[in-house]
């Protein structure tokens, strides 16, 4: 299979579908990769890195689209992207789909047979193609209030870990998830004072095994909420109720009670957040102030880090790569129900049921595209 490989065109997108390693073991299993010039630059993958490895590099992205038969992205396809998708080609990315009407109708358009990241599940319940942002993410929140907490970011002028003699900052972390869990682990490492709240019992002695007394964790009412946010001097928001929007769990007047410099970091605004006061931000201005406190509400957050986000996210997304490239994209579906989960759209019909349920269109079931 020809396996293409374009720059990323969304703002400020660095990463890239696949590193030169990946590429290798396509090519490794007898597959022909194109990348577009200076695909991977800005991360430390040059044009020459992926010649080494047996990649050709093509100028245009117009040439990769209308030569490749599956395309490896990172982002949601742009309208100039969705226009050269060709009927029967693939497309293996983060598609996002199901509050993106313009994006939706342009993939039935194309023809093309759009496999989504994000929905491709595992055998455990989870979400192994999205779970790496959020292990980027969660350890990421804790670098950047760290940051925040700094005088000259308008924050309370406090060390994370303290000093002998010191005692270091609280940290509240509500959400014990997979942002939640990473937060907690760069937290405690940096020798902070950290409390996890959360919903669910079975997950609250997970934690408590994994971190074995070096966090507390504390059932997540509105009174814990409180409590916590007002005794902590940096929050990390990391909750998730799947499929619906964040929770405000803190309210405004809680914000208005924080001590001056306090800083919260909401990496749940993708989902709307669950500050009451979160507006989503990007890299270039990552916080803004409400009553002193200080936010950091990056909605794109593993952007920030592209390199290790694209690592992360190659070492989940190629063994499907890989066996979409040997067996073909029917073949690979029938043999992988989790895989299967990721056909959002398919040669003109949406196949994913929530997408279609959301967008009031018709929906056919993934099984029936792929004849199984
Ligand atoms: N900003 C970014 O760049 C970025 C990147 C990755 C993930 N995220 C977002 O981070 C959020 C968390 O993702 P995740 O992968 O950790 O999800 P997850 O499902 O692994 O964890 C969510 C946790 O929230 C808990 N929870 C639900 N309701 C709660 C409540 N009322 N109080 C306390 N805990 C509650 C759940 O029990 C669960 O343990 C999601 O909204 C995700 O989209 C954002």
């Amino acid at each position: 299979m020809l396996v293409g490989v374009p720059k990323e065109i969304k703002n400020r997108e660095y990463r890239v579908g696949l590193t030169p390693a990946s590429v290798r073991e396509l090519i490794m299993n007898g597959h022909e990769v194109i990348v577009q010039h200076n695909a991977g630059f800005e991360i430390g993958f040059s044009n020459e890195m992926y010649e080494a490895v047996g990649a050709t590099i093509i100028e245009t992205a117009a040439e990769i689209f209308a030569k490749a038969d599956m395309i490896v992205k990172v982002k949601e396809p742009q309208p100039v992207e969705c226009e050269m998708l060709r009927p029967g080609q693939i497309l293996y990315t983060y598609l996002h789909l199901a509050p993106d009407p313009v994006q939706t109708q342009g993939l039935i358009k194309s023809g093309a047979i759009a496999i989504a990241y994000e929905t491709v599940t595992d055998d455990f319940g989870g979400l192994p193609l999205l779970a790496p942002m959020s292990e980027v993410a969660g350890r990421m929140s804790i670098q950047a209030g760290a940051h925040a907490l700094e005088m000259s970011q308008g924050g309370r002028g406090m060390l994370l870990g303290g000093v002998p003699g010191v005692a270091p900052a609280k940290v509240a972390i509500i959400g014990g998830g997979v942002v939640g869990t990473n937060a907690a682990r760069m937290a405690v490492g940096m020798g902070a004072d950290v409390t996890i709240l959360d919903r669910s019992i079975r997950r609250m002695q997970q934690l408590d095994d994994i971190f074995k007394g070096s966090v507390k964790t504390v059932y997540s009412t509105q009174d814990a909420v409180e409590e916590a946010v007002l005794t902590s001097d940096l929050t990390v928001g990391a909750v998730l109720i799947p499929g619906a929007a964040a929770p405000k769990l803190v309210t405004r007047e809680m914000i208005s009670r924080m001590p001056r410099g306090s800083v919260l970091v909401d990496v749940a605004i993708d989902q709307g957040g669950c500050f009451e006061t979160s507006k989503a931000t990007t890299h270039e201005e990552p916080t803004y102030n409400v009553d002193g406190v200080v936010h950091y509400c990056v909605a794109n957050m593993p952007g920030g880090v592209a390199r290790t986000s694209t690592l992360a996210l190659n070492n989940a997304t190629l063994p499907h790569a890989v066996a979409i490239a040997n067996k073909g994209w029917k073949q690979a579906l029938k043999d992988d129900k989790h895989l299967l989960e990721g056909l959002n759209v398919c040669e003109g019909k949406i196949t994913y049921e929530a997408v279609a349920r959301d967008q009031n269109l018709d929906y056919v079931p993934a099984l029936e595209v792929i004849g199984a």
